[in-house]
């Protein structure tokens, strides 16, 4: 209850103005400052840097969720202005905050930038698109040339038709891109799970579960719930290929857990995919620890 209430205050801006006030008379020192120096691990330390920004007055500093094209070396001078920091004693905080601040910025960045390439549909005029299809091809089956671009062949990936144009739907753009990630560089990881899809009694769509497990990744992603992991994992700026190895990571386990299930046939996809969902999500949650990769 009292914790309850002082959380209460802290999060209302005008007590928590007084107490950010009062703290900083105790300890001579800004509510940044003090996060930086704590005994904290890293992860909480910029969550809590994260929510300090955010619910900063200034508006240089509360933007950080939000902006692109940031930059992290500029930011840190800002706060060193705008909070009147002392930087002859307090050299040992520009360096752990720049990082602290580019794995914010660049967390959120991504997640805008993973937005874009999903609502970007796949079209066969744009030649940049077949290019990656292509590629995806090549890398699967080497040697092996499609004998036209439309071509029952693609089932073979597990696309649905002969044409691959209408099966990325929902995910566009972002789920070919997992895919071609994934075969170009985890050829092996990629192999190996194109192996398992053509099983004789556990079969599935290679493609098609593989941009669906991209829904998986982007919606975890879109909820928050893969913050944790790049704030405790990926200690620089995040990329779009932090994001590729998460799908994978994804794919890989759920390949196992599908074929643990033995399932009686591909209408069981439904329901084990939401038990998967469920076990990952569970994991993500639970101990707020990275994900542990453990694909080739
Ligand atoms: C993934 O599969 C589920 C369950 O079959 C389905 O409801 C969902 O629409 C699919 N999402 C995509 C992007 O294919």
């Amino acid at each position: 209850m009292i914790l309850y209430l002082l959380n209460f205050l802290y999060l209302n801006s005008f007590t928590r103005g007084i107490f950010k006030w009062i703290l900083r008379i105790i300890t001579g020192k800004c509510e940044l400052l003090r996060i930086v120096y704590s005994k904290e691990p890293d992860l909480l330390k910029i969550l809590n840097i994260e929510s300090s920004l955010r619910l900063s007055k200034s508006r240089k500093l509360n933007h950080v969720h939000i902006s692109d094209n940031l930059d992290d070396k500029k930011l840190v001078q800002d706060i060193i202005t705008e909070k009147s920091i002392n930087i002859q004693y307090h050299s040992r905080f520009v360096v752990p905050m720049e990082l602290y601040l580019s794995q914010i910025s660049g967390y959120h960045k991504l997640t805008r930038e993973v937005e874009h390439l999903r609502k970007i549909p796949y079209s066969s005029e744009n030649s940049e698109h077949e290019d990656l299809l292509m590629k995806l091809w090549n890398k699967l089956n080497p040697g092996v040339k499609l004998p036209s671009r439309k071509t029952v062949l693609w089932e073979d990936i597990g696309f649905q038709g002969k044409d691959p144009a209408t099966d990325f739907r929902g995910m566009g753009m972002l789920g070919l891109n997992c895919l071609v990630y994934l075969s170009l560089c985890h050829t092996e990881t990629a192999r190996y799970l194109l192996s398992h899809s053509h099983h004789p009694k556990y079969g599935y769509f290679f493609a098609i579960v593989g941009i669906n497990i991209t829904s998986v990744a982007y919606q975890f992603l879109m909820r928050g719930k893969l913050r944790s992991h790049f704030y405790a994992a990926v200690k620089k700026k995040p990329l779009m290929s932090d994001f590729y190895r998460i799908f994978i990571h994804f794919y890989y386990e759920f390949d196992k857990y599908w074929m643990s299930k033995q399932p009686d046939s591909i209408m069981e996809f439904e329901r084990i995919r939401t038990e998967f969902e469920q076990i990952m999500l569970n994991l993500l949650e639970s101990n707020n620890v990275p994900l542990q990769f453990t694909f080739i």
